[in-house]
This record gives structure tokens, C-alpha cells and sequence, in this order.
């Protein structure tokens, strides 16, 4: 029998959203619906993925559960914070991912969860127009007040533990300032000075989480917990961080197919990525300055994947574009084209195409349930701070760069450090390389 390095799965979990748009919705429903056996979680890695462990006559290929106590789907209490009133079932509806015949068999728990009053600022997402939003808050009364919503939540719903993710619109780009963001006194201060350019209100949310002992997962490409003083607060409170942006469709693709590029030593010449999505996030995403988040995330996938100093004959100078277009009568479908330049023998120039016909929330529903479960289980096995593991889950992974480190981008090599992390915390040996 093996010793496991985490503690029991005892009680229920609380995972709060911040954000009820599509993707929360489809998550909640995904999730009360398979617990009701009416559909199948799909995708989701804990759920489905079986994973070698031990080796030789030992080996075994066993399910998540089998290994490590994960939270299982019946034990979670969930809850939202959203700009916009509308209660779960209203706002899945209103996103049109999933059908009616899909929603309303858990119409009464979706109507049950009503998003709590949004600490926001139209500054960070000018076209949103809610009216369920904190007034008259500073940026530390924010915090206290969803540090309340958090400690008030948890008893109500008799949580044993909380999990906070971030599935709310993509903020307008906040560069690190290392006089703001440098250090937790700093970051505190600006707070209770209301320093309303530095600290978004996603800041806020992630301080309360982890200042009550909570995970927090940032599922956009904001900035939030790409922080030192965000990653000295995770320390102090011993719980995990993890981010950012979840890692879809046009991104999965890039960083699964760039392998191929990379491993059979062809060179590329450029990437052109475009995609038309009509969705609330598309229509956010389409100011230039909520944009610019969302590109600097999308960009930093084929970098550390296919590199120049390694391959200068290959990698030099590689154009690469990443385009996103709002256009309404897509809505949750988007549409990914990918355009790659490659070369081969001779420098002789050749042509990949790729259609991706997705739905935005379909794929990252099953991301979010994985990032929250995986983080309450990294939390109850003591690891803390960032959580490198869960870089197969986004596009963009956190690293410390403040001391060069490149973040792992490639997908299976990500694949292997989420396995290695999985039998390391089962009390199994981390056994694979990741080269
Ligand atoms: N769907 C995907 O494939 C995908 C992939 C990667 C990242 N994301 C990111 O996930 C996020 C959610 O996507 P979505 O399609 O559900 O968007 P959405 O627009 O449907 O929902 C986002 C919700 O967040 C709310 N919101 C905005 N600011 C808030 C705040 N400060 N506090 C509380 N609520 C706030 C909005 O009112 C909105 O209802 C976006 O940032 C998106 O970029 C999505």
C-alpha cells in the first residue's frame, strides 16, 4: 500500500466563481447534470485520464480517484460573483452554449445560485454595464468585503474547504510595477492607498481567496497572481496559485502541433493564428486594451517551444500573429484558423492549414472542474505557491521570472509534469523525464 502525501478529501468543497458568463454556467450545469447522471463530464482530465504508475511487473494504469482523494462532484457547494444579476440558470440560458433540454433538469439548483455583487471597476472592462457591482468601494474595502461573501459562503454552505477561480472577462492589460507589485507590503499598501491604476479588481479577489485560505485559479490572462507580492502572500498562507488563461482551443492546438514541428526538425517562417467569436468575451476582447492581455498571452506558447537559441538554423526570426475578431452571429462557436509557414529540406517552403470549428465553453468547462479539483487537492498535499503542474491546463503558465525561468509550454511535457505531480502525491515515484 502506498503512502499518500495528502490529506483526505473530508467534507464538502466550496468553488466560487468570480464571473457567471458562459463558461461558469456551462461549468455549473456540466457538473449538477452528471451528477444526476444525465451527461458525462468530457474532457475533464480528472474524470476521465488514466495514468501509469510504478513500473515493470508493477505497473498499473490507474484513474485520478484511485490514486489521490480528489473532491468528488457531489461534494460541491457553488457559488458566483457576477456584474450582472441574472442566477445560473438564467445567465446558461442566456449564453446559448447548451440547449434547453440540458439546462432545465437542474433548473432549480442553477436558479439558487444568485452571483454576489462584483467588486469591479469599468476602467478594467469598459463594455460592461452591470448594475449588481460593490459601490462606493476602495480597492481594501473590496477585499474585506469578499473576504466576508468568502467566510459567509463557506459556513452557510457547511464547506470543510474553498476554492476561488477566475472565469470573469479579461481585464485591460496592468504591466508588473515592481514599486506596486514588487512585494506583499507594497501590494497592501496601494490597496489601502485605493491606487485604482495598479490594482485591478481581480487583484482584490485573489487577495481575499488566498487571505482566507483558499486556492485561487486565474482563468484569464490577467495579470492578477503573476505577481511577486501575489506569489509572497501564497507562501504566508500556504495555499496554491495557479494561471493563467485557460488553455482551449487555438492555444491546445499550437502547443500540441508545434511538437510535431519541433521534434521532426522542420523550420517555420511564420504562424498566423485568426479566429471570429461572438460571444461576451469576444465583445470585451474586443477593445484594443483587454486585447492586449489576451494577446501577450497567446503569443508567449510557441516561444519556449520552438526556440532560436537552440535551433538558429530553424527558429530565427519566425513571424507570429495571433488575431481575435468579435462578430456576433457565431456567439459561443468560435471559429480558429491557423496558417503555418514551414520549411524543409533545402529551405523549401510549404503550407499547414488548420480549421478548428470549437465551442468556447464546451472546452473550457471541463479545464475549469480540473484546475479547482487539483488545486484543493495540491492544497491538502501541502504544496503551495505557484503550481507548475497545472501548466497543461492554460496558455500562458506562471513562472518566477524575476529569476529567468522559461515556463514549460509544450503539451506532453506539461502531460508529464501533471503525472509526475499526480504519483508524487499518491506516494508513488515521479518517474518520467521531461525532455
Ligand atoms: N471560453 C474559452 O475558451 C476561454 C479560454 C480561455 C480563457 N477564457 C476566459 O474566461 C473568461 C470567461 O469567459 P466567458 O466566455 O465565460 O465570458 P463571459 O463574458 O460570458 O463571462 C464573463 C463574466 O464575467 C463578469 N465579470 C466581469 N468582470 C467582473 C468582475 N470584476 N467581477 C465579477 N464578475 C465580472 C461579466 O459580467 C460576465 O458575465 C474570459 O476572461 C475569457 O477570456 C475563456
Amino acid at each position: 500500500m502506498n503512502k499518500l502525501n495528502v490529506k483526505p478529501a473530508d467534507g464538502k468543497l466550496g468553488i466560487m466563481v468570480v464571473g457567471l458568463g458562459a463558461v461558469t454556467s456551462t461549468f455549473f450545469t456540466g457538473v449538477l447534470m452528471a451528477r444526476k447522471g444525465l451527461a458525462k463530464p468530457v474532457g475533464s482530465m480528472t474524470q476521465y485520464d488514466k495514468i501509469r504508475v510504478g513500473k515493470g511487473e508493477d505497473k498499473k494504469y490507474l484513474s485520478y480517484y484511485d490514486i489521490v482523494p480528489i473532491a468528488k462532484l457531489e461534494d460541491i457547494e457553488f457559488a458566483a460573483w457576477d456584474v450582472y444579476p441574472a442566477d445560473a440558470y438564467r445567465s446558461a440560458v442566456y449564453a446559448e452554449v447548451l440547449q434547453l433540454k440540458d439546462i432545465d433538469p437542474v433548473r432549480e439548483e442553477l436558479e439558487k445560485i444568485v452571483p454576489m455583487k462584483a467588486a469591479f471597476d469599468k476602467n478594467f472592462a469598459k463594455r460592461l454595464d452591470g448594475d449588481n457591482v460593490m459601490e462606493g468601494k476602495t480597492r481594501w474595502e473590496m477585499v474585506e468585503q469578499l473576504r466576508q461573501d468568502i467566510r459567509k459562503f463557506k459556513s452557510e454552505h457547511n464547506c470543510s474547504r474553498i476554492v476561488v477561480a477566475w472565469a470573469a472577462s479579461t481585464e485591460i492589460y496592468v504591466p508588473v510595477n515592481e514599486q506596486v507589485h514588487g512585494t506583499l507590503a507594497a501590494l497592501e499598501k496601494a490597496m489601502k492607498d485605493n491606487d485604482t491604476t495598479h490594482i485591478a479588481p481581480s487583484m482584490c479577489y485573489a487577495y481575499a481567496a488566498l487571505a482566507e485560505g483558499a486556492p485561487f485559479i486565474m482563468g484569464a490572462p490577467n495579470t492578477t497572481v503573476d505577481i511577486p507580492a501575489m506569489w509572497e502572500l501564497a507562501e504566508k498562507m500556504k495555499m496554491p496559485i495557479a494561471g493563467k488563461d485557460f488553455k482551449t482551443g487555438q492555444t491546445l492546438v499550437k502547443s500540441g502541433f508545434a511538437p510535431i514541428i519541433g521534434t521532426r526538425c522542420l523550420g517555420l517562417s511564420g504562424w498566423f493564428s485568426t479566429n471570429i467569436l461572438g460571444n461576451r468575451d469576444g465583445l470585451v476582447l474586443d477593445e484594443p486594451e483587454n486585447f492586449r492581455t489576451k494577446e501577450v498571452s497567446k503569443l508567449s506558447t510557441l516561444e519556449s517551444i520552438l526556440m532560436q537559441d537552440k535551433q538558429p538554423d530553424l527558429y530565427t526570426d519566425y513571424f507570429h500573429k495571433v488575431r481575435i475578431n468579435y462578430y456576433p452571429p457565431r456567439n459561443d462557436n468560435k471559429e480558429g484558423w491557423d496558417n503555418i509557414d514551414i520549411f524543409g529540406w533545402m529551405n523549401y517552403p510549404m503550407q499547414i492549414k488548420i480549421n478548428f470549428l470549437c465551442r468556447d465553453s464546451i472546452l473550457a468547462a471541463p479545464l475549469l472542474l480540473d484546475l479547482c479539483l487539483l488545486s484543493d487537492l495540491a492544497a491538502r498535499a501541502g504544496r503551495y505557491g505557484i503550481q507548475r503542474f497545472l501548466s497543461f491546463f492554460l496558455k500562458s503558465p506562471m513562472h518566477d521570472y524575476t529569476k529567468g525561468e522559461v515556463p514549460v509550454n509544450h503539451l506532453f511535457q506539461q502531460y508529464t509534469m501533471l503525472k509526475n505531480a499526480l504519483r508524487e502525491m499518491g506516494g508513488y515515484e515521479a518517474d518520467e523525464e521531461i525532455d
